[in-house]
């Protein structure tokens, strides 16, 4: 049962996640008003928010499913999937402090801002997209060593 509950909130999240990367990329575009501007910074605080419980719930899952850690530690899809997933929270960091900053001043972020931002997001998802091999590599045993 726990396995169960683990693995749905492992896949809620991540869509959950992921949804959240779409709202940014739809929201951030060049001409964004201030009203824009504070929508999309109280969505990125979900995005951290979530991004620490698919870690914190992958990590349970990891240490006490069936396979257990052995299995995953010694598995490089496993840490493909955590290294890929640590960048994409490092590629995170410029859109957070983009919002950020920009939520306290009233002008319009300047086009060449918003260029930079979305690049960052756009890294982000096409990143992401791996994820799912990774995972279903990992969980079939491709990767061991
Ligand atoms: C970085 C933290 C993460 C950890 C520690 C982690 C860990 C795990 C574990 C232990 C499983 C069970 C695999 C099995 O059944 O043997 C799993 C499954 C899965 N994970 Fe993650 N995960 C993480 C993040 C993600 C992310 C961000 C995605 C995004 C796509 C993802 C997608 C999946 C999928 C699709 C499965 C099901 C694989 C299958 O059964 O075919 N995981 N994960």
């Amino acid at each position: 049962m726990l396995d169960l509950t683990l693995a749905i909130a492992h896949h809620v999240l991540i869509f959950a996640l992921f949804g959240v990367l779409v709202v940014e990329l739809a929201t951030v575009k060049k001409g964004m008003g201030q009203t824009a501007i504070t929508q999309v910074a109280a969505v990125d605080l979900w995005y951290g928010i979530l991004a620490a419980l698919i870690l914190a719930v992958g990590l349970i899952r990891a240490y006490f499913s069936a396979k257990g850690w052995a299995y995953y530690s010694h598995n490089a899809f496993f840490w493909a999937k955590i290294g890929v997933f640590l960048l994409i929270g490092l590629l995170s960091a410029p859109p957070t402090i983009f919002f950020i900053k920009t939520r306290r001043t009233e002008a319009i972020p300047a086009d060449a801002e918003i260029s930079r931002v979305r690049m960052f997001l756009h890294l982000e998802a096409v990143l992401f997209l791996l994820l799912p091999g990774f995972a279903a590599a990992m969980a079939r045993g491709y990767g061991a060593f």
